[in-house]
Protein backbone atom coordinates (compact mmCIF):
# COMPACT_ATOMS: atom_id res chain seq x y z
CA UNK A 1 0.00 0.00 0.00
CA UNK A 2 1.99 3.16 -0.85
CA UNK A 3 2.05 5.32 1.99
CA UNK A 4 1.34 9.26 1.82
CA UNK A 5 0.78 12.15 3.76
CA UNK A 6 -2.47 12.63 4.89
CA UNK A 7 -3.98 15.90 4.58
CA UNK A 8 -6.88 15.12 7.38
CA UNK A 9 -8.83 18.81 7.26
CA UNK A 10 -8.77 18.18 2.94
CA UNK A 11 -10.62 14.47 4.20
CA UNK A 12 -12.71 15.97 6.75
CA UNK A 13 -14.22 18.63 4.65
CA UNK A 14 -15.02 16.33 2.01
CA UNK A 15 -16.29 13.54 4.04
CA UNK A 16 -18.68 16.11 5.14
CA UNK A 17 -20.02 17.15 2.09
CA UNK A 18 -20.70 13.42 0.69
CA UNK A 19 -22.71 13.08 4.04
CA UNK A 20 -24.61 16.28 3.13
CA UNK A 21 -25.76 14.65 -0.22
CA UNK A 22 -28.12 12.48 1.85
CA UNK A 23 -30.32 15.53 3.90
CA UNK A 24 -33.10 15.45 3.91
CA UNK A 25 -33.82 18.34 5.80
CA UNK A 26 -34.60 16.23 9.19
CA UNK A 27 -32.19 13.31 8.90
CA UNK A 28 -29.21 11.68 6.79
CA UNK A 29 -30.68 9.13 4.77
CA UNK A 30 -28.19 6.03 4.13
CA UNK A 31 -28.18 6.61 0.22
CA UNK A 32 -30.68 9.06 -0.64
CA UNK A 33 -30.45 8.81 -4.17
CA UNK A 34 -32.44 5.47 -4.16
CA UNK A 35 -31.21 2.64 -2.17
CA UNK A 36 -32.11 4.24 1.32
CA UNK A 37 -34.15 6.78 1.56
CA UNK A 38 -35.29 6.07 5.03
CA UNK A 39 -34.09 6.94 8.49
CA UNK A 40 -32.14 3.48 9.78
CA UNK A 41 -31.47 3.51 13.61
CA UNK A 42 -27.91 2.35 13.64
CA UNK A 43 -27.14 4.18 10.67
CA UNK A 44 -28.45 7.26 12.72
CA UNK A 45 -26.25 6.38 15.33
CA UNK A 46 -23.04 6.07 13.71
CA UNK A 47 -23.66 9.06 11.71
CA UNK A 48 -24.31 11.39 15.23
CA UNK A 49 -20.85 9.30 16.58
CA UNK A 50 -19.16 11.07 13.48
CA UNK A 51 -20.74 14.00 13.90
CA UNK A 52 -20.94 14.61 17.84
CA UNK A 53 -16.68 16.25 17.80
CA UNK A 54 -17.53 18.87 15.40
CA UNK A 55 -21.86 19.24 15.70
CA UNK A 56 -23.37 17.57 18.52
CA UNK A 57 -26.02 19.96 18.22
CA UNK A 58 -27.27 18.42 15.11
CA UNK A 59 -25.65 15.09 15.87
CA UNK A 60 -28.73 15.34 19.00
CA UNK A 61 -31.63 16.30 16.93
CA UNK A 62 -30.72 12.97 14.98
CA UNK A 63 -31.40 11.42 18.14
CA UNK A 64 -34.55 13.02 19.19
CA UNK A 65 -35.70 12.57 15.87
CA UNK A 66 -35.34 8.82 15.90
CA UNK A 67 -36.86 8.57 19.47
CA UNK A 68 -40.55 10.29 17.57
CA UNK A 69 -40.60 6.50 15.81
CA UNK A 70 -39.82 4.53 18.91
CA UNK A 71 -42.58 1.94 19.66
CA UNK A 72 -45.00 2.26 22.70
CA UNK A 73 -43.56 -0.84 24.11
CA UNK A 74 -40.20 0.51 23.79
CA UNK A 75 -38.81 -0.67 20.54
CA UNK A 76 -36.72 0.85 18.04
CA UNK A 77 -37.07 -0.61 14.59
CA UNK A 78 -34.38 -0.92 12.11
CA UNK A 79 -36.27 1.11 8.96
CA UNK A 80 -38.57 4.57 9.94
CA UNK A 81 -40.21 5.10 6.71
CA UNK A 82 -40.05 8.63 5.86
CA UNK A 83 -43.64 9.06 5.78
CA UNK A 84 -43.38 12.54 3.28
CA UNK A 85 -41.26 10.72 0.24
CA UNK A 86 -43.29 9.21 -2.01
CA UNK A 87 -44.02 5.95 -3.00
CA UNK A 88 -43.65 4.52 0.27
CA UNK A 89 -46.39 2.23 -0.37
CA UNK A 90 -44.16 -0.78 -0.88
CA UNK A 91 -42.63 -0.70 2.66
CA UNK A 92 -45.78 -0.37 4.02
CA UNK A 93 -47.86 -3.44 2.36
CA UNK A 94 -43.99 -5.09 3.20
CA UNK A 95 -43.74 -4.55 6.81
CA UNK A 96 -47.85 -4.10 7.86
CA UNK A 97 -46.73 -2.86 10.98
CA UNK A 98 -50.27 -1.57 11.56
CA UNK A 99 -51.21 -5.23 11.80
CA UNK A 100 -49.45 -5.13 15.35
CA UNK A 101 -50.77 -3.56 18.68
CA UNK A 102 -47.68 -2.45 19.72
CA UNK A 103 -46.53 -0.50 17.19
CA UNK A 104 -46.85 3.43 16.72
CA UNK A 105 -49.90 5.07 15.02
CA UNK A 106 -49.38 6.60 11.79
CA UNK A 107 -45.76 6.29 11.74
CA UNK A 108 -44.87 3.38 9.24
CA UNK A 109 -41.78 1.72 10.70
CA UNK A 110 -40.13 -2.10 10.12
CA UNK A 111 -41.54 -4.39 12.93
CA UNK A 112 -38.12 -5.51 13.86
CA UNK A 113 -34.78 -3.51 15.41
CA UNK A 114 -31.37 -3.19 14.68
CA UNK A 115 -27.91 -3.66 16.73
CA UNK A 116 -28.58 -0.97 20.09
CA UNK A 117 -26.12 1.43 19.10
CA UNK A 118 -27.87 4.27 20.97
CA UNK A 119 -26.63 4.31 23.88
CA UNK A 120 -23.11 4.76 22.84
CA UNK A 121 -24.70 7.59 20.35
CA UNK A 122 -26.53 9.35 22.93
CA UNK A 123 -23.03 9.30 25.39
CA UNK A 124 -20.65 10.68 22.58
CA UNK A 125 -23.43 13.59 21.99
CA UNK A 126 -23.74 14.03 26.06
CA UNK A 127 -20.45 14.52 25.89
CA UNK A 128 -20.05 17.50 23.66
CA UNK A 129 -23.02 19.28 24.46
CA UNK A 130 -22.48 21.74 26.85
CA UNK A 131 -24.19 21.88 30.77
CA UNK A 132 -27.22 22.72 30.29
CA UNK A 133 -28.21 21.44 26.65
CA UNK A 134 -26.52 17.96 28.13
CA UNK A 135 -28.95 17.84 31.09
CA UNK A 136 -32.20 18.65 28.38
CA UNK A 137 -30.93 15.99 25.86
CA UNK A 138 -30.37 13.17 28.98
CA UNK A 139 -33.44 13.66 30.14
CA UNK A 140 -35.04 13.11 26.78
CA UNK A 141 -33.01 9.95 26.18
CA UNK A 142 -32.13 8.22 29.30
CA UNK A 143 -35.59 7.03 30.12
CA UNK A 144 -36.21 6.15 26.16
CA UNK A 145 -32.84 3.70 26.37
CA UNK A 146 -34.33 2.08 29.25
CA UNK A 147 -37.72 1.27 27.78
CA UNK A 148 -35.46 0.19 25.27
CA UNK A 149 -33.64 -2.08 26.68
CA UNK A 150 -36.14 -3.46 28.90
CA UNK A 151 -38.14 -4.75 26.05
CA UNK A 152 -35.05 -6.05 24.93
CA UNK A 153 -34.28 -8.39 27.68
CA UNK A 154 -38.18 -8.69 28.31
CA UNK A 155 -39.19 -10.13 25.02
CA UNK A 156 -36.28 -11.33 23.27
CA UNK A 157 -34.26 -13.20 26.43
CA UNK A 158 -36.04 -16.10 25.12
CA UNK A 159 -33.74 -18.92 26.97
CA UNK A 160 -33.94 -16.56 30.07
CA UNK A 161 -29.64 -17.01 29.53
CA UNK A 162 -29.14 -13.25 29.22
CA UNK A 163 -28.44 -13.29 25.29
CA UNK A 164 -31.10 -11.58 23.28
CA UNK A 165 -32.77 -13.39 20.12
CA UNK A 166 -33.16 -11.72 16.51
CA UNK A 167 -36.17 -12.84 14.64
CA UNK A 168 -34.70 -11.75 10.88
CA UNK A 169 -31.39 -11.07 9.64
CA UNK A 170 -32.53 -7.86 9.29
CA UNK A 171 -32.38 -7.04 12.77
CA UNK A 172 -28.22 -8.16 12.93
CA UNK A 173 -27.98 -5.31 10.52
CA UNK A 174 -25.38 -7.94 8.44
CA UNK A 175 -27.94 -9.00 6.06
CA UNK A 176 -26.75 -12.21 4.04
CA UNK A 177 -23.86 -12.73 6.50
CA UNK A 178 -23.22 -16.26 5.19
CA UNK A 179 -23.97 -18.04 9.09
CA UNK A 180 -27.28 -15.55 8.63
CA UNK A 181 -28.14 -16.42 5.32
CA UNK A 182 -27.62 -20.15 5.92
CA UNK A 183 -29.84 -20.45 8.45
CA UNK A 184 -32.60 -18.56 6.74
CA UNK A 185 -31.77 -21.07 3.29
CA UNK A 186 -31.29 -23.84 5.60
CA UNK A 187 -34.58 -23.96 7.33
CA UNK A 188 -36.96 -23.16 4.07
CA UNK A 189 -40.67 -25.03 3.92
CA UNK A 190 -41.19 -26.97 0.99
CA UNK A 191 -43.01 -24.15 -0.28
CA UNK A 192 -40.52 -22.04 0.23
CA UNK A 193 -37.89 -23.89 -1.48
CA UNK A 194 -40.14 -24.25 -4.72
CA UNK A 195 -40.76 -20.46 -4.59
CA UNK A 196 -37.28 -19.61 -4.13
CA UNK A 197 -35.82 -22.44 -6.52
CA UNK A 198 -33.43 -21.88 -9.52
CA UNK A 199 -36.29 -22.23 -11.72
CA UNK A 200 -38.81 -19.79 -10.11
CA UNK A 201 -36.02 -16.75 -9.68
CA UNK A 202 -35.21 -17.37 -13.54
CA UNK A 203 -38.80 -16.85 -14.76
CA UNK A 204 -39.36 -13.89 -12.16
CA UNK A 205 -35.88 -13.01 -11.90
CA UNK A 206 -36.16 -9.51 -14.22
CA UNK A 207 -39.54 -8.57 -12.20
CA UNK A 208 -37.61 -9.04 -9.00
CA UNK A 209 -34.58 -7.28 -10.52
CA UNK A 210 -37.03 -4.55 -11.80
CA UNK A 211 -38.55 -3.81 -8.09
CA UNK A 212 -34.45 -4.41 -6.41
CA UNK A 213 -33.67 -0.75 -6.11
CA UNK A 214 -29.93 -1.57 -4.79
CA UNK A 215 -29.50 -2.38 -8.44
CA UNK A 216 -30.19 0.60 -10.01
CA UNK A 217 -26.90 1.82 -7.63
CA UNK A 218 -25.06 -1.16 -7.12
CA UNK A 219 -23.70 -4.20 -9.66
CA UNK A 220 -25.65 -7.25 -8.87
CA UNK A 221 -22.79 -9.17 -7.99
CA UNK A 222 -21.63 -6.66 -4.75
CA UNK A 223 -25.99 -7.20 -3.20
CA UNK A 224 -27.56 -10.00 -2.28
CA UNK A 225 -29.14 -13.11 -4.08
CA UNK A 226 -32.29 -12.63 -5.61
CA UNK A 227 -33.22 -16.19 -3.93
CA UNK A 228 -31.81 -14.99 -0.51
CA UNK A 229 -33.92 -11.45 -0.93
CA UNK A 230 -37.11 -13.43 -1.72
CA UNK A 231 -37.00 -15.56 1.21
CA UNK A 232 -36.48 -13.03 3.25
CA UNK A 233 -39.10 -11.22 1.97
CA UNK A 234 -41.26 -14.78 2.84
CA UNK A 235 -40.08 -14.29 6.23
CA UNK A 236 -40.77 -10.47 6.91
CA UNK A 237 -44.56 -11.78 5.43
CA UNK A 238 -44.80 -14.61 8.69
CA UNK A 239 -44.07 -12.12 11.13
CA UNK A 240 -46.13 -9.86 10.06
CA UNK A 241 -48.96 -12.66 10.26
CA UNK A 242 -47.66 -13.21 13.71
CA UNK A 243 -48.35 -9.30 14.49
CA UNK A 244 -44.85 -9.17 15.51
CA UNK A 245 -45.88 -10.78 18.56
CA UNK A 246 -43.02 -12.62 20.40
CA UNK A 247 -45.35 -15.64 21.32
CA UNK A 248 -46.55 -16.20 18.11
CA UNK A 249 -42.89 -15.86 16.42
CA UNK A 250 -42.32 -18.70 19.09
CA UNK A 251 -45.56 -20.64 18.54
CA UNK A 252 -44.44 -20.73 14.35
CA UNK A 253 -41.44 -23.04 14.31
CA UNK A 254 -40.87 -22.11 11.00
CA UNK A 255 -39.87 -19.08 12.10
CA UNK A 256 -35.75 -19.52 12.21
CA UNK A 257 -34.52 -17.34 15.23
CA UNK A 258 -31.06 -16.35 16.18
CA UNK A 259 -28.55 -15.37 18.89
CA UNK A 260 -26.49 -13.61 16.91
CA UNK A 261 -22.85 -12.88 18.42
CA UNK A 262 -22.63 -9.14 16.64
CA UNK A 263 -25.88 -7.82 18.01
CA UNK A 264 -25.34 -9.31 21.81
CA UNK A 265 -22.20 -8.05 21.87
CA UNK A 266 -23.02 -4.34 21.24
CA UNK A 267 -26.36 -5.07 23.91
CA UNK A 268 -23.43 -6.17 26.80
CA UNK A 269 -21.85 -3.03 25.81
CA UNK A 270 -24.68 -0.42 25.30
CA UNK A 271 -26.04 -1.97 28.74
CA UNK A 272 -22.80 -0.27 30.52
CA UNK A 273 -22.89 2.94 28.54
CA UNK A 274 -27.27 3.10 29.27
CA UNK A 275 -25.51 2.86 33.32
CA UNK A 276 -22.80 5.89 33.14
CA UNK A 277 -25.75 7.62 31.09
CA UNK A 278 -28.33 6.96 33.99
CA UNK A 279 -25.58 7.97 36.17
CA UNK A 280 -24.49 11.43 34.72
CA UNK A 281 -28.15 11.87 33.84
CA UNK A 282 -29.74 11.36 37.92
CA UNK A 283 -32.00 8.86 36.54
CA UNK A 284 -31.61 5.53 38.45
CA UNK A 285 -32.41 2.48 36.31
CA UNK A 286 -34.95 -0.09 37.33
CA UNK A 287 -34.02 -2.38 39.48
CA UNK A 288 -35.24 -5.49 37.57
CA UNK A 289 -32.99 -3.61 34.69
CA UNK A 290 -29.86 -3.80 36.94
CA UNK A 291 -30.08 -7.05 37.82
CA UNK A 292 -31.03 -8.19 34.59
CA UNK A 293 -27.83 -6.45 33.42
CA UNK A 294 -25.61 -8.38 36.37
CA UNK A 295 -26.71 -11.67 34.51
CA UNK A 296 -25.64 -10.83 31.65
CA UNK A 297 -22.09 -9.71 31.85
CA UNK A 298 -21.12 -13.86 31.51
CA UNK A 299 -23.86 -14.10 28.68
CA UNK A 300 -21.25 -14.25 25.43
CA UNK A 301 -19.58 -17.54 27.41
CA UNK A 302 -22.77 -19.49 25.71
CA UNK A 303 -21.53 -18.23 22.04
CA UNK A 304 -17.84 -19.52 22.63
CA UNK A 305 -16.69 -22.43 20.56
CA UNK A 306 -13.88 -24.52 22.74
CA UNK A 307 -12.97 -26.89 20.27
CA UNK A 308 -12.10 -23.64 17.58
CA UNK A 309 -11.48 -21.65 19.96
CA UNK A 310 -13.61 -18.66 18.41
CA UNK A 311 -17.67 -17.03 19.22
CA UNK A 312 -20.13 -18.22 16.95
CA UNK A 313 -23.73 -17.29 16.57
CA UNK A 314 -26.31 -19.79 17.46
CA UNK A 315 -29.63 -20.88 16.56
CA UNK A 316 -31.46 -19.70 19.24
CA UNK A 317 -34.29 -22.55 19.36
CA UNK A 318 -31.90 -25.51 19.04
CA UNK A 319 -28.89 -24.00 20.96
CA UNK A 320 -26.89 -24.88 18.48
CA UNK A 321 -23.74 -22.90 17.27
CA UNK A 322 -23.80 -21.54 13.68
CA UNK A 323 -20.36 -22.99 12.46
CA UNK A 324 -19.18 -19.63 10.28
CA UNK A 325 -16.75 -17.23 11.06
CA UNK A 326 -17.29 -13.94 10.66
CA UNK A 327 -16.15 -10.24 12.03
CA UNK A 328 -18.98 -11.09 14.35
CA UNK A 329 -16.86 -13.61 15.98
CA UNK A 330 -14.57 -11.03 16.65
CA UNK A 331 -17.10 -8.50 18.11
CA UNK A 332 -16.92 -9.66 21.56
CA UNK A 333 -13.64 -7.50 21.95
CA UNK A 334 -15.93 -4.31 21.50
CA UNK A 335 -18.31 -5.80 24.22
CA UNK A 336 -16.02 -6.09 26.77
CA UNK A 337 -12.75 -6.34 28.58
CA UNK A 338 -12.40 -10.24 27.29
CA UNK A 339 -10.06 -13.18 29.83
CA UNK A 340 -6.78 -13.12 28.37
CA UNK A 341 -6.85 -16.42 26.82
CA UNK A 342 -10.18 -15.23 24.76
CA UNK A 343 -8.76 -12.67 23.75
CA UNK A 344 -5.83 -14.14 22.57
CA UNK A 345 -7.54 -16.13 20.45
CA UNK A 346 -9.36 -13.53 18.97
CA UNK A 347 -6.30 -11.48 18.22
CA UNK A 348 -4.58 -14.46 16.73
CA UNK A 349 -7.00 -14.53 13.97
CA UNK A 350 -7.22 -10.90 13.63
CA UNK A 351 -3.83 -10.91 12.82
CA UNK A 352 -3.24 -14.15 10.81
CA UNK A 353 -3.11 -13.12 7.17
CA UNK A 354 -5.05 -16.31 5.68
CA UNK A 355 -7.81 -15.41 7.88
CA UNK A 356 -8.47 -11.62 8.45
CA UNK A 357 -5.60 -9.56 8.11
CA UNK A 358 -5.81 -8.96 4.22
CA UNK A 359 -4.49 -6.10 2.81
CA UNK A 360 -7.10 -3.44 4.10
CA UNK A 361 -8.84 -5.18 7.30
CA UNK A 362 -10.94 -5.98 8.85
CA UNK A 363 -13.10 -8.16 6.15
CA UNK A 364 -16.70 -9.15 6.95
CA UNK A 365 -15.63 -12.86 6.64
CA UNK A 366 -12.35 -14.28 6.64
CA UNK A 367 -10.39 -15.10 3.18
CA UNK A 368 -10.12 -18.87 4.25
CA UNK A 369 -13.45 -21.02 4.76
CA UNK A 370 -13.54 -21.39 8.85
CA UNK A 371 -15.19 -24.81 9.28
CA UNK A 372 -18.80 -25.48 7.96
CA UNK A 373 -20.21 -28.55 7.03
CA UNK A 374 -20.27 -28.59 3.36
CA UNK A 375 -16.76 -27.21 3.31
CA UNK A 376 -18.35 -24.88 0.69
CA UNK A 377 -15.81 -21.44 -0.06
CA UNK A 378 -17.50 -18.11 1.97
CA UNK A 379 -16.14 -15.43 0.95
CA UNK A 380 -16.83 -13.35 -1.85
CA UNK A 381 -14.30 -9.91 -1.71
CA UNK A 382 -17.31 -8.03 -3.34
CA UNK A 383 -20.58 -9.04 -2.25
CA UNK A 384 -22.14 -6.63 0.67
CA UNK A 385 -21.69 -8.32 4.05
CA UNK A 386 -19.85 -11.67 2.39
CA UNK A 387 -16.79 -10.39 2.42
CA UNK A 388 -16.15 -6.25 2.04
CA UNK A 389 -15.07 -4.46 5.01
CA UNK A 390 -17.51 -1.41 6.52
CA UNK A 391 -16.03 1.34 8.21
CA UNK A 392 -18.53 1.07 11.24
CA UNK A 393 -17.68 -2.43 12.00
CA UNK A 394 -13.80 -1.42 11.92
CA UNK A 395 -14.59 1.35 14.08
CA UNK A 396 -15.98 -1.36 16.45
CA UNK A 397 -12.71 -3.30 16.07
CA UNK A 398 -11.14 -0.18 16.70
CA UNK A 399 -12.71 0.43 19.73
CA UNK A 400 -12.96 -3.24 21.30
CA UNK A 401 -8.60 -3.44 20.71
CA UNK A 402 -8.18 -0.52 22.98
CA UNK A 403 -10.59 -1.89 25.48
CA UNK A 404 -8.78 -4.73 25.74
CA UNK A 405 -5.12 -3.06 25.54
CA UNK A 406 -3.88 -3.34 22.29
CA UNK A 407 -3.42 -0.22 21.28
CA UNK A 408 -0.94 -0.76 18.65
CA UNK A 409 -3.36 -2.80 16.79
CA UNK A 410 -5.82 -0.11 17.18
CA UNK A 411 -4.07 2.05 15.53
CA UNK A 412 -2.82 -0.09 12.68
CA UNK A 413 -6.58 -0.61 11.88
CA UNK A 414 -7.11 3.08 12.14
CA UNK A 415 -4.24 4.14 9.75
CA UNK A 416 -4.95 1.81 6.98
CA UNK A 417 -8.65 2.85 6.85
CA UNK A 418 -7.75 6.14 6.81
CA UNK A 419 -4.88 5.74 4.10
CA UNK A 420 -7.52 3.60 2.01
CA UNK A 421 -9.90 6.08 2.12
CA UNK A 422 -7.10 9.23 0.82
CA UNK A 423 -5.99 7.02 -2.09
CA UNK A 424 -9.56 7.06 -2.91
CA UNK A 425 -9.55 10.94 -2.31
CA UNK A 426 -6.82 11.05 -4.31
CA UNK A 427 -7.83 8.66 -7.13
CA UNK A 428 -11.60 9.47 -7.37
CA UNK A 429 -12.93 11.92 -4.88
CA UNK A 430 -15.42 9.45 -3.69
CA UNK A 431 -14.45 8.26 -0.54
CA UNK A 432 -17.45 7.73 1.21
CA UNK A 433 -18.96 3.92 0.24
CA UNK A 434 -20.88 1.77 1.68
CA UNK A 435 -18.02 -0.68 1.88
CA UNK A 436 -14.81 -1.68 0.56
CA UNK A 437 -12.88 -4.88 -1.64
CA UNK A 438 -10.56 -6.42 1.27
CA UNK A 439 -8.01 -6.54 -1.57
CA UNK A 440 -7.66 -3.56 -3.11
CA UNK A 441 -9.16 -0.90 -1.20
CA UNK A 442 -11.62 -0.26 -4.22
CA UNK A 443 -15.37 1.09 -2.78
CA UNK A 444 -18.09 -1.05 -3.12
CA UNK A 445 -22.06 -0.76 -3.06
CA UNK A 446 -23.52 2.26 -2.98
CA UNK A 447 -22.52 5.86 -3.19
CA UNK A 448 -22.02 8.65 -0.95
CA UNK A 449 -23.29 6.38 2.04
CA UNK A 450 -23.90 8.54 4.92
CA UNK A 451 -22.71 6.18 8.07
CA UNK A 452 -19.28 5.42 5.97
CA UNK A 453 -18.75 9.34 5.58
CA UNK A 454 -19.70 10.19 9.11
CA UNK A 455 -17.34 7.58 10.25
CA UNK A 456 -14.21 9.20 7.87
CA UNK A 457 -14.98 12.21 10.34
CA UNK A 458 -14.34 10.37 13.00
CA UNK A 459 -11.63 8.72 11.77
CA UNK A 460 -9.59 11.85 11.18
CA UNK A 461 -10.44 13.44 14.32
CA UNK A 462 -9.56 10.39 16.52
CA UNK A 463 -6.37 10.35 14.40
CA UNK A 464 -5.70 14.00 14.70
CA UNK A 465 -6.67 13.78 18.82
CA UNK A 466 -3.68 10.78 18.64
CA UNK A 467 -1.23 13.45 16.87
CA UNK A 468 -1.71 15.51 19.53
CA UNK A 469 -0.90 13.29 22.06
CA UNK A 470 2.66 12.26 20.33
CA UNK A 471 3.36 15.76 19.97
CA UNK A 472 2.49 16.56 23.19
CA UNK A 473 4.73 13.33 24.44
CA UNK A 474 7.57 14.71 22.29
CA UNK A 475 7.68 17.90 23.42
C1 LIG B 1 -28.48 -2.73 4.85
C2 LIG B 1 -27.37 -3.01 5.84
C3 LIG B 1 -27.73 -2.45 7.18
C4 LIG B 1 -28.01 -0.97 7.04
C5 LIG B 1 -29.06 -0.70 5.95
C6 LIG B 1 -29.19 0.77 5.63
O1 LIG B 1 -29.64 -3.37 5.20
O2 LIG B 1 -27.10 -4.38 5.93
O3 LIG B 1 -26.70 -2.67 8.09
O4 LIG B 1 -28.46 -0.46 8.23
O5 LIG B 1 -28.70 -1.36 4.78
O6 LIG B 1 -27.96 1.33 5.29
Amino acid sequence: MPEHVLDFEAIKAHAREELQRNWTGEYFAPHLEGAFPDNFLWDTCFVAIGLAEDEPELAASLLLQLKRYQWPNGMFANQNVDATRPGTIIERANFRTDKSRDAPENLPTSGFSQPPMLAEATLAVAEKLDKDERSVFLDEMVPSITKYHEWLFDTRDINGNGLVTQIHPYETGMDNSPPLELHVMDNRTQMERLLTSRLIMAVFGPAIDSVRRDFRHAPRHQRMHNASVAQYQLLTRKLARAEYDIDKILADPTIPLVEDVTFNSIFVRANQHLQTLAEQAGIPLPERLRSQIDAQRSALNHLWDPYHKTFYSRDARTKLPLKIKTIGSLMPLYATKLPVPHRDHLLDDLTDTSQFWTQHPVPSVPLKPSFHHDGRPLHDSERYWAGPWWLWMNSLIIDGLEQNGDHELAAMIRHRSLQTIANLHRSSGKMAYEYYHPGSGEGLGVYPFSAAAAMIIRLVNETAEAHKGLAKALY
